[in-house]
C-alpha cells in the first residue's frame, strides 16, 4: 500500500488579483495554508506508519515470523516556482526528501503571462475566445506558450515514475498540472480535464489499489 497526496500551492499574491502565470510569492492566507500542510502531512505520515506496524503485529500472531516493515521514504516533490517551494518551506528536511521539478511547472501562457482573463478578453478577444472554444487543443501564443495537451506530454515521464516507485509522495503544483495527475489516476477522459474542479487549499489523496484508485479529499479550513 502506498499514498499519492496532491494539492496545489497556497494562494500566491497573484491568485488573490486574479492574473495567471508568473512567479509570485505566497499570500499571508496561502503561508497559512502552507504551515497546516506541513503538519497535517506529517500526520499523516505517523498514521500510516502505525497502521503499517498494526497490521504487521496482527500477521505476526497468526503465521510464520515475518520481518519488521520499513519505514517507507516520503518524497515531495514541488515544481520550481516559488508559490510552490514556499508552500513546503515548513516541511522537516529530515523527514521527507524534497525535491523541486521544471515539468510540474503551471501551463505557460506565453504573452498572456501575469494577465488576469479580462485583461486577456481585451487585448486578445480572439485568442479569449479560442481558447473558450477548445481548452484542451488551444495553446497560449508566443514563445514557450502551451496548451493543456502540451503539459499532458511534458508530465508524461513524471506519472511513469509515480507508477514505477513504491515510496509516499505529496505533490505540490499547480491547477493545470493537478487536473491532469487527478485525471489519471482517476480515469477522467480529456476532454474534461481542463474544466475538472480543483480548487486551492484542498489536500488529496490518491490509493492505488489492484483495480482502481481509492480518492479522499480534505478541505483546509481558513
Ligand atoms: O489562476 C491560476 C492558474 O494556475 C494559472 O496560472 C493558470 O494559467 C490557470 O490557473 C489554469 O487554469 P485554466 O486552464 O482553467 O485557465
Amino acid at each position: 500500500d502506498r499514498q499519492i497526496w496532491l494539492s496545489r500551492h497556497g494562494e500566491s499574491t497573484d491568485n488573490a488579483i486574479g492574473k495567471i502565470g508568473g512567479d509570485s510569492p505566497l499570500s499571508e492566507k496561502g503561508r497559512k495554508f502552507g504551515e497546516c500542510l506541513s503538519r497535517f502531512i506529517f500526520k499523516q505520515k505517523v498514521l500510516f506508519r502505525q497502521k503499517q506496524m498494526d497490521e504487521y503485529r496482527s500477521a505476526s500472531t497468526s503465521s510464520l515470523p515475518t520481518s519488521v516493515p520499513q519505514v517507507k521514504n516520503f518524497l515531495v516533490w514541488t515544481s520550481m516556482l516559488k508559490r510552490t517551494i514556499e508552500t513546503v518551506e515548513n516541511f522537516d528536511q529530515r523527514e521527507f526528501d524534497i525535491m523541486h521539478i521544471r515539468f510540474l511547472n503551471e501551463i505557460y501562457a506565453g504573452l498572456c503571462e501575469e494577465m488576469s482573463h479580462s485583461e486577456i478578453e481585451i487585448k486578445y478577444p480572439e485568442e479569449y475566445s479560442e481558447r473558450r472554444k477548445n481548452k484542451l487543443y488551444y495553446r497560449y501564443p508566443g514563445m514557450g506558450g502551451e496548451s493543456y495537451l502540451d503539459v499532458i506530454h511534458r508530465i508524461n515521464p513524471l506519472i511513469v515514475e509515480l507508477e514505477r516507485m513504491t515510496d509516499n509522495i505529496l505533490i505540490v503544483t499547480h491547477q493545470v498540472v493537478l487536473r491532469i495527475l487527478l485525471a489519471y489516476f482517476l480515469d477522467v477522459e480529456k476532454e474534461k480535464v481542463p474544466n475538472m474542479e480543483v480548487p486551492l487549499h484542498t489536500i488529496y489523496c490518491l490509493q492505488p489499489k489492484a483495480y482502481d484508485t481509492e480518492l479522499k479529499r480534505w478541505k483546509y479550513d481558513e
